[in-house]
């Protein structure tokens, strides 16, 4: 199984990566969805991009794959980028890019002077209102220009709480990956298809485990369940 797989790896020290990585432990019934993610890992190895965006109702696993992705893809040396939406900062206009680009903050002085003004004025340092269309074009030549260093990562959980142009600027620039080895990974609760999906663009809606895997998974928390509780809980 490829190197995303927790199960099966040795982890590297440190505490977890993804905002809202839960801790590294078994991984039932996602061999499936596993491959995929190291699949898009894979292609920016070999100079591709791409993007997935992952939808599922609350505890189905998101944030857990997501965690597996960042841990396979600094195993591979890339640049993880990340941000988690949040509720409370969700009407807070690029607080989301703001987060996703802090790392390459220092970057930004090698930007052309119109983009790095775009972008500064989307994080209210300049006077002039922020312009959408400039501030995507500047982050597209930003990861572009850090992916011409080492493959990049960039992962939004939680998007259905993050600021509006936040998730704009993702559509955006996940529909120009392709020549830049730049994997967008998302995940949502909303089951409708979001702004991110599109041309070029997989969406993978997490099913719940089955029968199997939920046991397995069950008896892995609470071993000593009775026979009736345990079919209650698993129902
Ligand atoms: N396939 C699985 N195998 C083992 N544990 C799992 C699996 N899926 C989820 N879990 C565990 O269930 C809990 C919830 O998972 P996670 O936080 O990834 O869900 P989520 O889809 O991100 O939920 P939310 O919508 O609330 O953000 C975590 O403790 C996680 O480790
Ligand atoms: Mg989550």
């Amino acid at each position: 199984m490829p190197d995303l797989d927790p199960i099966t790896r040795a982890q590297p020290p440190g505490p977890p990566t993804t905002p809202t990585a839960p801790a590294t432990k078994t991984l039932y019934g996602r061999e499936n969805d596993l491959a995929l993610l190291e699949h898009l890992l894979d292609q920016a190895r070999h100079g591709r991009g791409g993007a997935l965006s992952i939808s599922g109702g609350a505890g189905l696993g998101k944030s857990t794959l997501l965690a597996a992705a960042d841990r396979s893809a600094r195993r591979r040396a890339m640049t993880v980028l990340s941000a988690l939406g949040v509720e409370s900062e969700s009407h807070l206009p690029f607080a989301g890019l703001h987060q996703l680009l802090l790392p390459l903050r220092a970057d930004a002085v090698r930007l052309e002077p119109r983009q790095r003004h775009a972008l500064r004025a989307a994080f209210g340092l300049e006077d002039t209102a922020p312009d959408l269309f400039g501030i995507a074009l500047a982050t597209l030549e930003l990861l572009s220009e850090a992916a011409g260093r080492t493959p990049v990562l960039l992962i939004a959980d939680d998007t259905h709480w993050l600021d509006r142009p936040t998730q704009d600027v993702l559509a955006f620039v996940a529909r120009r990956l392709g020549a830049d080895p730049v994997v967008v990974l998302t995940a949502s609760r909303t089951e409708t298809p979001d702004p991110h999906s599109g041309a070029g663009h997989e969406h993978l809606r997490l099913r719940a485990l089955d029968d199997d895997d939920a046991g397995a998974l069950l008896d892995s928390c609470s071993p000593r369940l009775a026979p009736a509780t345990r079919a209650l809980v698993l129902a």
